[in-house]
């Protein structure tokens, strides 16, 4: 028996076309999307076990290491996966990928003149607890620069991929960090629409969570669906 979800409050979740986010204009839908009915297929996914993920997926300071620790801020970053109703989703898989202290990308792709870590690899996984709480460990990522406009720099983020219970509750989204000066000038944070939407993507400094001589500690908790779903990015 599967239970539908609350709609989504697409008023406050970033438009598919924003042009002051350049790639939007040529991958956004030209034609009026076709709403699909919540069946089986929607309301079903893929589950994850426990063996599928890697006792230090969730620590990106030691998942990568070759040869020493990582360079950069060490940070915690706390959360929970809430549904559409609040209520914590359990045993769900949580992705992350980022850039190093430098602002830079372990992929091809990114030929930014920041250094490389040899020691960090800016991705990892980790499946929720009993009350829907996730941790990583990581180092702060850097800003890094892009091509959108003119002196164009992304604020310090986080990506996050998350698989709920179902295909609806799958969502990629991205972490910012408070006080960060960039985050008012970002076009893809910009985007979307509502005030309230847009802090919700902004963590929270948590000074309980911060561990004496080793790191400091952020929360993030990430709705998956519904109308208080977290933005998509
Ligand atoms: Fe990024």
């Amino acid at each position: 028996m599967t239970v539908p979800f609350n709609p989504i409050d697409w008023s406050v979740q970033p438009p598919y076309l924003h042009p002051a986010y350049k790639s939007t204009v040529r991958r956004s839908p030209t034609r009026t999307l076709v709403p699909l009915p919540q069946s089986l297929s929607e309301l079903t996914g893929p589950v994850y076990g426990h063996s599928d993920v890697g006792e230090l997926d969730h620590d990106l300071t030691r998942n990568a290491v070759r040869t020493g620790e990582p360079l950069g801020e060490r940070i915690l970053v706390n959360g929970r996966l809430l549904d559409d109703r609040g209520h914590p989703i359990p045993n769900a898989l949580v992705e992350v990928w980022q850039a190093n202290a430098a602002g830079r990308y372990m992929h091809k792709v990114d030929q930014h003149a920041a250094p490389l870590d040899p020691n960090f690899y800016g991705a990892g996984r980790v499946l929720t607890n009993a009350n829907g709480e996730y941790q990583f460990t990581t180092i702060r990522p850097g800003a890094y620069p892009w091509g959108n406009h003119h002196n164009a720099w992304r604020p310090s983020h986080i990506h996050f991929s998350v698989f709920g219970t179902s295909f609806l509750q799958r969502l990629v989204t991205q972490m910012y960090f408070p006080g960060d000066p960039l985050i008012p000038l970002d076009p893809i944070y910009n985007g979307i629409p509502d005030e309230a939407a847009r802090q919700s993507l902004i963590s929270v400094y948590d000074h309980d969570l911060t561990q004496p001589g080793w790191a400091l500690g952020y929360r993030f908790d990430i709705v998956v669906c519904g109308p208080y779903q977290t933005p998509f990015e």
